[in-house]
C-alpha cells in the first residue's frame, strides 16, 4: 500500500474518495490465468456487479476476461465498453420474460435460474443455447447474506427438476449449453467448492448439447494479516481432477469458466474519507467520519471487517475508537477498532474497498456518491466525478 499516493490522491481529489490501483487487479488476474494454465479452455468472466466503472470494466476487457451480468443494465454496459456478446453471460434471478428477451435480442449468453423462466424461453426461442444454473444444495460462504447455494435459496434451479430439463432437452424444446453453480462469496474452505464443482459434471452428463461449464465466483481473499484465502492452485487441481475423470470435457473441448468479483478486484480499492470530529463520552471515543454506510455498507449490511488506516498519522500510539458514519441511523463502520492517533481532520484509509463498495452505495439521506480514481503507471486518473446536487435532484419532478 503505498501511503504517500493514497494522500496525494486525497489533495488532489478531495474526500470520500475510492482509489483502485489498477496493478492489483493485474496481478490478481495474472495469479488465476497461472493458476489455470494447465486447463484448457479456461476462461475468467469479471463478475461486474463488483466494481461496475466503465473503465474497469474495460480494463478487464484489456486483460482478457470476459464478463458475468447480472442486469441488463449490466449487459448493455458490457456491449457498450466493447466485450463480444458471447463474452457476456447474463445470470438473472427472477426478472422479468421481457429481460430475459431484450439479453436474447443482444445475443448474449443467457443462464437461467429457473424452471418458469426456462419454460418461457422454449415456447419462444428453442433454437437458442443456453445455460442452466443449478442449485447445488450446499451451504457454504462466508456469512448467511453471500450462501446462495442452499435448498432454501432463491438462486438456482432445484436438482428435482433437472430430469424435467433434461426432457425438454432430448425433445429439442430447449438447447442447454451451459451448466452454472455459484454458491456463494468469500469461500475458503476447499470442500465447499470441491462438492460444488463434482456437481456440475454429474448435471453435464444429463444433458447432451453441454459445451460449457460455469464454477461460479466465490474465491476469498484475506481482510487482514493472516487472514485465510482461497488456494487457487489447490483450487485448479481440483478442477483438474475432475476434468481427467470425465473424458467428455476433453473430447468435445468444453469451456471452463470461473467468474470472481472480489478476487480480481476486492484488494485493489481504498476508500479515503476525512474524521469530522473525535467524539467523547464518558466511556467511548467515537470517529465520526464524513461519510456513511450510503458510500460504504460492507461493514453495516454483514459486518465486514476492512482494516482501517489513519494515513494522516500512521506510526503513532492505537487507541480504541468506534468508527461511525454521519447517516441518520446505526451505521458504524468498526467497533472497538486500535487505530494510530487519531485527530479531527485526519484522513482514515479502508482496505479491500474495491469490490461491492463502489458499486453498492446509494443517495440514501440525500447524499452525494465519492468521486472515483485509479492509479496507473504511478498516474492518478479519475475514472468517476463526485456527484452533486443535480445528481440527487435529476429525474425528480416538482409538482407544486
Ligand atoms: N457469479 C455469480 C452468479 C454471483 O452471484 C456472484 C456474486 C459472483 C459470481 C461473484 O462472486 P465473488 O467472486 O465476488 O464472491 N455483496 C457481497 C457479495 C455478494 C456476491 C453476489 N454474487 C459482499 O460484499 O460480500
Amino acid at each position: 500500500m503505498n501511503i504517500k499516493k493514497l494522500k496525494e490522491a486525497e489533495i488532489k481529489f478531495g474526500n470520500p474518495l475510492y482509489v483502485y490501483d489498477l496493478s492489483i487487479i493485474e496481478n490478481q488476474f495474472k495469479e488465476l490465468k497461472n493458476g489455470f494454465q494447465n486447463i484448457k479452455n479456461f476462461k475468467i468472466n469479471f463478475a461486474a456487479k463488483s466494481l461496475s466503472n466503465i473503465s474497469i470494466l474495460k480494463f478487464m476487457k484489456r486483460l482478457g476476461t470476459g464478463l458475468d451480468t447480472v442486469s441488463i443494465e449490466e449487459v448493455k454496459i458490457g456491449l457498450i465498453c466493447g466485450f463480444n456478446n458471447e463474452d457476456i453471460t447474463f445470470t438473472p434471478n427472477g426478472v422479468s420474460f421481457n429481460e430475459i428477451e431484450e439479453a436474447y435480442n443482444l445475443k448474449v449468453k443467457i443462464n437461467l435460474d429457473s424452471l418458469e423462466s426456462i419454460k418461457d424461453f422454449s415456447k419462444k426461442f428453442s433454437s437458442y443455447p443456453i445455460s442452466i444454473r443449478v442449485n447445488p444444495n450446499i451451504l457454504s460462504g462466508g456469512n448467511k447474506n453471500v450462501s446462495v447455494g442452499h435448498d432454501e435459496s432463491k438462486f438456482g434451479i432445484p436438482q428435482d427438476y433437472l430430469d424435467e430439463i433434461a426432457e425438454m432437452d432430448n425433445k429439442k424444446n430447449i438447447i442447454i449449453e451451459g451448466i452454472h453453480i455459484h454458491t456463494g462469496s468469500d469461500i475458503v474452505e476447499l470442500d465447499n467448492f470441491q462438492e460444488a464443482f463434482k456437481k456440475i459434471f454429474l448435471v453435464a452428463k444429463k444433458f447432451k448439447n453441454v459445451k460449457i461449464l460455469n464454477f461460479g465466483g466465490g474465491l476469498k481473499i484475506p481482510y487482514f494479516k493472516g487472514d485465510s484465502k482461497t488456494n487457487i492452485l489447490s483450487l485448479s487441481n481440483s478442477i483438474k481432477k475432475l476434468i481427467n475423470d470425465n473424458s467428455f470435457v476433453i473430447e468435445n473441448n468444453l469451456k471452463i469458466i470461473l467468474e470472481p468479483g472480489k478476487f480480481l478486484v476486492g484488494e485493489s480499492g481504498y476508500f479515503l474519507t476525512k474524521v469530522n470530529y473525535v467524539k467523547k463520552t464518558p466511556n467511548k471515543l467515537f470517529i465520526q467520519l464524513n461519510s456513511g454506510f450510503n458510500h460504504f455498507i460492507r461493514p453495516t449490511f454483514y459486518d465486514s471487517f476492512h482494516e482501517i488506516i489513519n494515513i494522516t498519522n500512521p506510526n503513532d500510539k492505537k487507541y480504541e475508537y468506534d468508527v461511525v458514519g454521519y447517516i441518520c441511523e446505526q451505521d458504524n463502520f468498526a467497533l472497538k477498532r486500535k487505530i494510530s492517533n487519531v485527530r479531527k481532520g485526519d484522513i482514515l484509509c479502508f482496505k479491500n474497498a474495491g469490490a461491492y463498495c463502489s458499486s453498492m452505495s446509494s443517495n440514501y439521506n440525500s447524499r452525494i456518491k465519492p468521486a472515483e480514481v485509479c492509479i496507473w503507471e504511478n498516474k492518478l486518473i479519475k475514472i468517476k466525478e463526485r456527484e452533486d446536487l443535480n445528481n440527487i435532484l435529476n429525474g425528480q419532478i416538482d409538482i407544486f
